[in-house]
């Protein structure tokens, strides 16, 4: 009786807060971004102060930073809010820090561990580049390019993401999507044409095995890696093999449209918008817009939201708006527009000093591996900050 009253005025407490949620003033888009931009260069540099010599930042639980070793998927995401946050503000002292914390990861080049040389080094090295045209730059990202290229399986048409190991054979999961733009920039700045052709290779590989009929997708998908054979279709980080974990529609929603980016091949910017239109249609996706960590979660709607799903999404939906029009491209920039209000809210956002000097609270990394849950996330102000730089150049 008791808990049935706790969870009705907690039901109740939820629709209020949504209802007061879209009621409120927003401030005017230009004012927020400013004012973002202004917050995040002082709160870097309380996180700058937790990050060990050799390190890159992970997040931050128990009142303790956490930080990681170069290998990890994440180690690229730092230097390119850095990047990010020069881009905006040109502060000296934070272009000195994104150097420093490129060198920090610059031996990754050569990694052939995993498929996330993509996320290590273009979200890093790429904003550099862009920034400063330093050729030694773009020499690493051709390196990693080459290094991530050996993970290329012929007989799957894929790159392979993981290692074999006891779960897997050949696993492919959503997330590499995103390590193709580097495959993609790589081969339009002088590198081997081949890079290209095995992103869009893997593009259309994925297309095929990943996605269920409603456009949502699996998040793994386990290959024979000599014939070729789907194994199984499965999932690691999401509530079941057949659920939608919320970062993976996220992964693919910003893959595709990426794609289309790179190719102007329509298939693709027809999947990327059946990929919006699943998530922006789903009655599990919260009136904030900040999804649960996975749109099946057991739970919902008491279960944990995820943050970087969240400003992924929001990032993904913004370009996707650039290659669409009319109801279509206002339907993706409100939305976004809600999700940047919401991150940038108390409920999402850390104040000065506090959250270990990251932006965002509230992601979750892997819920059923009991990692990373409620928990600022490197990537989650990532893609929060690019977010707002694209709204600011595309939409202003
Ligand atoms: N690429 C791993 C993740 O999204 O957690």
């Amino acid at each position: 009786m008791i808990i049935k009253r706790i969870k009705l005025i907690t039901v109740l407490i939820t629709i209020a807060t949504s209802y007061s949620f879209a009621q409120t003033q927003r401030k005017p888009m230009n004012q927020l971004i400013n004012e973002e931009f202004k917050f995040a260069l002082e709160q870097y540099k309380v996180l700058a102060k937790n990050i060990p010599a050799g390190k890159t930042p992970q997040s931050f639980a128990n009142g303790k930073p956490v930080n990681q070793d170069i290998k990890w998927w994440c180690s690229g995401f730092y230097s390119g809010s850095l990047w990010y946050l020069y881009e905006e503000t040109k502060d000296a002292s934070i272009k000195l820090e994104a150097e420093k914390a490129l060198k920090v990861i610059e031996p990754n080049q050569t990694y052939t561990g995993n498929h996330d040389l993509g996320f290590m080094m273009y979200c890093s090295f790429g904003n550099a580049y862009r920034l400063t045209s330093e050729p030694a730059y773009k020499a690493v990202i051709q390196r990693s390019a080459a290094s991530l290229a050996t993970r290329y399986r012929p007989n799957i048409k894929s790159i392979q993401s993981w290692n074999k190991n006891k779960y897997w054979d050949c696993p492919v999961i959503i997330d590499n999507m995103m390590n193709l733009e580097m495959m993609n920039w790589a081969s339009e700045n002088g590198g081997s044409p081949k890079y290209k052709e095995i992103a869009v290779t893997h593009a259309n590989t994925t297309l095929k095995n990943h996605f269920r009929p409603d456009l949502s997708s699996y998040h793994v998908i386990d290959y024979n890696p000599e014939t070729g054979a789907i194994k199984r279709k499965a999932t690691w980080q999401g509530a079941a093999d057949c659920s939608a974990w919320s970062r993976g529609q996220g992964w693919a929603l910003y893959g595709y449209t990426m794609m289309y980016r790179f190719t102007k091949d329509e298939t693709y910017l027809k999947q990327a918008k059946g990929i919006a239109h699943f998530i922006l249609n789903h009655p599990n996706l919260p009136a904030d817009k900040i999804p649960f960590w996975d749109f099946d979660a057991p739970g919902i709607p008491y279960a944990k939201r995820d943050a970087s799903a969240g400003a992924l999404i929001a990032s993904a939906l913004l370009e996707l708006g650039q290659y669409t029009s009319g109801s279509e491209k206002a339907e993706f920039k409100s939305v976004a527009e809600t999700m940047i209000f919401s991150l940038a809210s108390p409920s999402y956002h850390a104040k000065l000093g506090e959250n270990g000097g990251f932006l965002l609270m509230h992601s979750t990394g892997a819920y059923p591996l009991n990692s990373e849950i409620d928990v600022p996330l490197v990537y989650a102000d990532y893609y929060y900050l690019e977010a707002l730089l694209r709204y600011k150049k595309w939409y202003l």
